[in-house]
């Protein structure tokens, strides 16, 4: 699951992020000093136990929440606030009830594109996702499984650089969430996707991950890197298991 590096800058870099909240019982260090970059068509996966900060360190890179210290860049340039360029699949789907299927997935590249081009956008999007059977479904008469894709596919059609999902699939059945990773694979695989994935499953990121960053808490911090060139996703896991238990 190698991919060739780039030579310019990394599709995501982070660096130096700290956050701290203020809570009724005093101040609460979320981040400390995290710093990584993503290159393009990778797939990191951020894992550490439920607390660590990784909500908070997704916010701040889809610029939903400021950090105290440190920045964010894609492909180089730096990056305050939200912006196309980053696009959020939460574990929650926010699809518009009252839309069709095939209207979320226009919905936020209306106006941005011709009609026809994104008529044709739509179709192959739908297409891609494994949805084109429901495009004139309401959300409320298709499955969890089936929500989420169309959550990915209507970020999927803004092209974003870099794809921030946190826990996305952790709300469904271990099948579903099975056939949601060989999606999200089979799509990074055609489309060179950047993809930033939150999840404390360590045999999620074991499954789907080119790297993991592994977190440890209080405060939420970087714990090791690993990459999972070579390893096949037992080795991948025991890896990650021994760095997770270790003090
Ligand atoms: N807006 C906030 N104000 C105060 N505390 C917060 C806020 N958001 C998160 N926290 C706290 O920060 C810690 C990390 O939260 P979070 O980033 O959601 O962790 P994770 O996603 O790894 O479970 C938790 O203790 C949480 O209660
Ligand atoms: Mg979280």
């Amino acid at each position: 699951m190698s991919r060739l590096k780039g030579t310019g800058p990394a599709a995501l870099s982070v660096r130096g992020i700290s956050k701290t909240f203020l809570e009724k019982d005093g101040e609460l260090e979320v981040l400390s000093d995290v710093s990584f970059d993503i290159e393009k068509g990778e797939l990191v996966c951020v894992l550490g136990p439920s607390g660590c900060g990784k909500s908070t360190l997704l916010k701040i890179v889809a610029g939903l929440e400021s950090p105290d210290r440190g920045d964010v860049s894609v492909e180089g340039r730096t990056v305050s606030g939200p912006g196309r360029d980053r696009c959020v699949v939460f574990q929650e789907d926010a699809l518009f009830p009252w839309l069709t299927v095939a209207e979320n997935v226009a919905f936020g590249a209306k106006g941005r594109m011709a009609k026809s081009e994104l008529r044709s956008e739509v179709k192959r999007h739908l297409e891609m996702t494994g949805l084109s059977r429901f495009a004139d479904y309401l959300p409320r008469e298709i499955s969890g499984g089936m929500k989420q894709r169309v959550a990915l596919a209507r970020v999927l059609i803004l092209k974003p650089k870099v794809l921030l999902m946190d826990e996305p699939f952790g709300a469904l059945d271990a099948q579903t969430r099975e056939a949601m990773q060989d999606l999200l694979l089979s799509l990074i695989e055609d489309h060179s996707y950047t993809v930033m994935f939150i999840t404390h499953d360590v045999g999620e990121a074991a499954a789907i991950a080119d790297r993991v960053i592994v977190m440890d808490r209080s405060p939420g911090r970087i714990k090791a890197f690993l990459s999972t060139d070579g390893l096949d996703p037992t080795e991948v896991r025991a890896e990650l298991r021994s760095i997770m238990k270790a003090r």
